[in-house]
């Protein structure tokens, strides 16, 4: 079966889809995109991704190509037409085409919107999540607004590739104070020395990722002490367990960083606890 991908308001077979090459995604990588995960063909966390959207595209003062509820069905229909029973949907928004000239153009320019869907070997995942991942640090090179769910990747896909090479999962970006700020694609938190599940607030300098968010409130309700507190390097080496958090991957257990050993080297826990809580809460939610 080929895939069925929806561009700007039709569906069409993969290789028949266009966008054009004025279009400023692919020009300045100026748009912003979600992805929310697919388990049993329902979407998962679809209300605070669409949220995130909202505020991305208000950030960079995109208009919406389509309404909300419009959308919402479009990403319903990519999922059916391509029978994604487990996977991602990916949906994204570009200021649209434009005679190439940096600032955003003058007069009416419709944005671009794009939606994909597709199977992922969640088995991966779960294997994943059984012997855990390793990470490596990295120094942060990403632009100063990382809370924007921007196209503008390469600092990421630069990181991400780099970790592959170096046989890791994931890289943690590391401020200029030593600070884990997040992954390349996921976010990062640790139970520290202390016993204590940290990740660094929300600012500037991450995504406000909604698998963090959602993760927040199943802490309290299982009775882990949690701050919303930066942690360094060297915490995170020291740490008793480390995971990272996102749509693809829900929560996948760190167990080495740098080449380091986390702990006992085995998935902890508390990230066991939460990857359990957070996919057995989620059943049947769409
Ligand atoms: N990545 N930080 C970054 C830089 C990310 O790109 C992502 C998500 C996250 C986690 O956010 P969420 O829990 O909302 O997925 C954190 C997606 C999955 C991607 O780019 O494919």
């Amino acid at each position: 079966m080929s895939r069925i991908v929806y561009v700007n308001g039709r569906y069409l077979p993969q290789a028949q889809a266009r966008v054009h090459i004025d279009d400023r995604g692919y020009q300045f990588g100026d748009g912003v995109y979600e992805v929310c995960a697919i388990r049993g063909g329902m979407l998962i966390d679809e209300a605070p991704h669409l949220k995130r959207l909202e505020r991305s595209l208000g950030e960079l003062r995109i208009a919406w190509p389509v309404g909300v509820e419009q959308l919402r069905h479009v990403m319903r229909e990519t999922v059916r037409r391509n029978r994604v029973e487990n996977g991602l949907v990916y949906v994204q928004i570009t200021r649209g085409v434009a005679r190439r000239d940096h600032p955003f153009p003058a007069g009416n320019v419709k944005p671009s919107l794009v939606v994909t869907a597709r199977s992922l070997a969640i088995e991966n995942y779960d294997r994943w999540a059984e012997t855990g991942v390793a990470a490596m640090t990295l120094p942060e090179t990403r632009w100063a607004r990382c809370d924007i769910k921007s196209t503008s990747l390469l600092a990421n896909v630069l990181a991400k590739q780099q970790a592959r090479e170096a046989g890791a999962f994931e890289a943690w970006f590391v401020d200029r104070e030593g600070l884990v700020t997040e992954g390349a694609s996921t976010n990062a938190w640790i139970v520290d020395a202390e016993g204590v599940l940290r990740t660094r607030r929300l600012d500037h300098a991450i995504l406000p990722g909604v698998t963090r968010g959602e993760i927040i409130p199943l802490c309290r309700q299982h009775g882990i002490a949690f701050e919303e507190r930066a942690f360094s390097v060297e915490s995170a080496k020291s740490a008793r367990e480390a995971f990272v958090t996102s749509a693809s991957a829900g929560v996948i257990p760190v167990v080495s960083i740098d080449g380091g050993k986390i702990g006992d080297a085995k998935p902890g826990p508390v990230a066991r606890a939460l990857r359990a809580a957070y996919w057995g809460s989620r059943q049947g939610i769409g």
